[in-house]
């Protein structure tokens, strides 16, 4: 989950790309962030506790300087985050440096037998056994000790290796993302491709069991049986742009305004009348079950197309907790096609399910917003997104663009099953961008009505059908930015449990579209004012029944069921947004999390 950046060439390593790098990174994991640099007086090492900028203000890292440098900006899984667990970790002599991604499974039993044979720890982090074990190994090739190394270890990990007298950095993957990045005269290392945007576009995406030495003007890559290997260059098609704040407060704003433009870019190509192309390898026909694998909001994504997907096309469709499927020996044959949806594509329990899926014989589907990602490789075909690079923690475009690619698909599934599809669903698709405007037109009343509501501890969202995994993204989103306890519940649900809690110390948010389920939603806001609880309605209906019971709506435009939860979550991320930022919280990096979670 953390960022790893390296590179060699650079007169000064530090200011021109490790500090840099790291800031750029600090997305992935910020409790920590260390550098370890090849100086002229042997391996400089500096570690420190918080952001990057606590690492770059200190004096001992500006007086550092060198051509060869790893850094790491964490985020703990083995031992709390201070400056001792914070990587570069060292060997006992502190001469080698080793920066990693990931988690070492038998790091105990690795560390018991190096302490026997007399090595001396310094912190409680499973990574350290790493730097011990090159030690051990090491007679005069530091690519050699790192192999020798990496056939005892069990787990996942990208790491980058430095050493005194190695005018090389030594980098390897097996389940954690590490990209090479090729300069003219300079050779880059990291966990991913925007550490690298600002020195080149040009990048090299190790697999797994790979190891690869990066000199100032040249790189080998091998396997880890020795053999060699040869990698593809890709040109990465983000700008430094793209990846910048570009006025905005946050980036998690930015990224909410960015819905229209990335929902236009997830279509464009794709659609066209009513008719839909997407380069899928699995025949349709073949098809006799869809189980949609993910975490977190993606999975809420899942959740919706499952609504999608089973309405139009009348497969069945399960969705699945990503963690919970690989542990449960799944039920799916080559009659099953797997869909994983992932923003990052290196989400640890999704590309698990993965490999489960593809191991059982089903067939895999990636729809994954990064290119090049770990997952969107393993599948058998996949629907890049094209949101663009997401860096706020909180999830917002990459969500709406993954809806919007299950919609494409249901259509695209119908197609080739001779299956009607209303027109209409093709044509509000291609009128969403313009319909979201609107809503973020709107933003400066959610953010009056927030102004409301952020006194309050706990909240409940409520939805039916479609909209039923809207109120529980929403209520997500509210928890993961603002620490506000909230619950989403099916609104016909809540009267089986969670109306005990209905007090006027905890606000409902209703999702309210003008469907089937309007009038019986309505009755759940009767119960909830009986119990003089106040109610915030998202609705696309203008209604006096609705208005005199909830306290403040929120009107959206009107578009089909299959598309409203686009439309409806986008007032829910404002209302979250502004009630976390009222509080102070920087929203891009909320505590305990991290973008991507490479860990299990
Ligand atoms: C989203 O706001 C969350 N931070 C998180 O739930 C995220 O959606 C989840 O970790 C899955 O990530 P992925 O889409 O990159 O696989
Ligand atoms: N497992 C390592 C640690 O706890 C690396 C964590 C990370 O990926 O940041 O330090």
């Amino acid at each position: 989950m953390c960022g790893i950046i390296g590179s060699i060439g650079h007169k000064k390593v530090v200011n021109d790309v490790l500090i840099h790098g790291l800031k750029r990174l600090e997305y992935r994991g910020y409790d920590s962030a260390g550098l370890a640099v090849l100086t002229t007086d042997g391996l400089k090492v500096v570690k420190r506790k918080g952001k990057v900028t606590e690492l770059e203000g200190d004096q001992t890292t500006q007086k550092i300087d060198g051509n060869i440098g790893i850094a790491h900006t964490r985020w703990a899984t083995h031992g709390e985050p201070n400056e001792i667990n914070s990587h570069p970790h060292t060997d006992c002599a502190g001469k080698i440096a080793v920066v990693h991604n990931g988690i070492i499974e038998n790091f105990y039993a690795l560390k018991m037998m190096l302490v026997n044979e007399g090595h001396k720890f310094k912190s409680e982090t499973d990574t350290e056994v790493l730097a011990h074990l090159v030690e051990k190994f090491y007679k005069d090739d530091l690519e050699e000790a790192v192999t020798r190394s990496l056939k005892l270890v069990e787990g996942a990990f990208g790491i980058a290796v430095i050493r005194e007298g190695e005018d090389r950095i030594v980098v390897a993957r097996r389940g954690s993302p590490i990209i090479l990045g090729v300069g003219h005269k300079k050779m880059y290392v990291a966990s991913d491709a925007p550490a690298v945007l600002a020195h080149t576009k040009k990048v090299i995406y190790l697999n797994d069991n790979e190891i690869a030495s990066l000199y100032e003007d040249s790189y080998t890559i091998k396997d880890l049986k020795g053999k060699k290997v040869v990698n593809d260059i890709h040109e990465i098609k983000w700008s430094l742009e793209e990846i910048e704040k570009g006025g905005f407060e946050h980036f998690m704003l930015k990224e909410m305004h960015e819905q229209p433009d990335a929902i236009a870019n997830a279509l464009r190509g794709r659609i066209s009348g009513e008719k839909v192309k997407l380069t899928v390898r699995f025949k349709s026909k073949n098809i006799k079950r869809i189980v949609i694998v993910a975490c977190g909001t993606s999975w809420h994504a899942g959740l919706i197309g499952r609504y999608i997907l089973e309405k139009m096309t009348g497969i069945p469709v399960s969705v699945e907790y990503a963690s919970e499927f690989r542990y449960r020996d799944p039920i799916v044959d080559s009659r099953t096609l797997v869909i994983a949806i992932s923003q990052s594509g290196e989400t640890a329990d999704t590309l698990a399910a993965v490999l489960e899926a593809k191991r059982k014989g089903a067939k895999t589907l990636g729809i994954i917003n990064t290119v090049g990602s770990t997952i969107s490789r393993e599948v058998d075909s996949g629907v890049f997104l094209h949101a663009g690079p997401e860096i706020g923690v909180a999830s917002t475009k990459a969500f709406s663009c993954q809806v919007t690619t299950l919609v494409l698909l249901a259509i695209h599934i119908c197609q080739d099953l001779d299956k009607s599809v209303s027109p209409d669903i093709a044509q509000s698709l291609v009128k969403l961008p313009g319909l979201i405007r609107e809503v973020i037109a709107d933003r400066k009343k959610i953010q009056s009505i927030s102004k409301k509501y952020q006194k309050y501890t706990d909240f409940l969202y409520l939805g039916r059908g479609i909209n039923f995994p809207v109120a529980l993204e929403g209520a997500l989103k509210l928890k993961e930015i603002s620490y506000i306890h909230a619950e989403g519940y099916p609104a016909g649900e809540m009267k089986h449990g969670p109306i005990a809690m209905i007090d006027p110390n905890l606000p409902s948010v209703f999702i309210t579209p003008d469907d089937d389920s309007y009038e019986k939603t309505l009755s759940n806001m009767q119960e909830i004012k009986a119990r003089q609880g106040k109610i915030i309605a998202i609705t696309s209906i203008e209604d006096e029944k609705l208005t005199k019971l909830a306290d403040d709506v929120i009107l959206v435009p009107n578009v089909p069921a299959e598309i409203s939860p686009i439309i409806n979550n986008i007032p829910l991320q404002f209302l979250a947004y502004y009630i976390a930022t009222a509080k102070g919280i920087n929203v891009d990096q909320p505590r305990n999390l991290a973008k991507s979670v490479t860990v299990e």
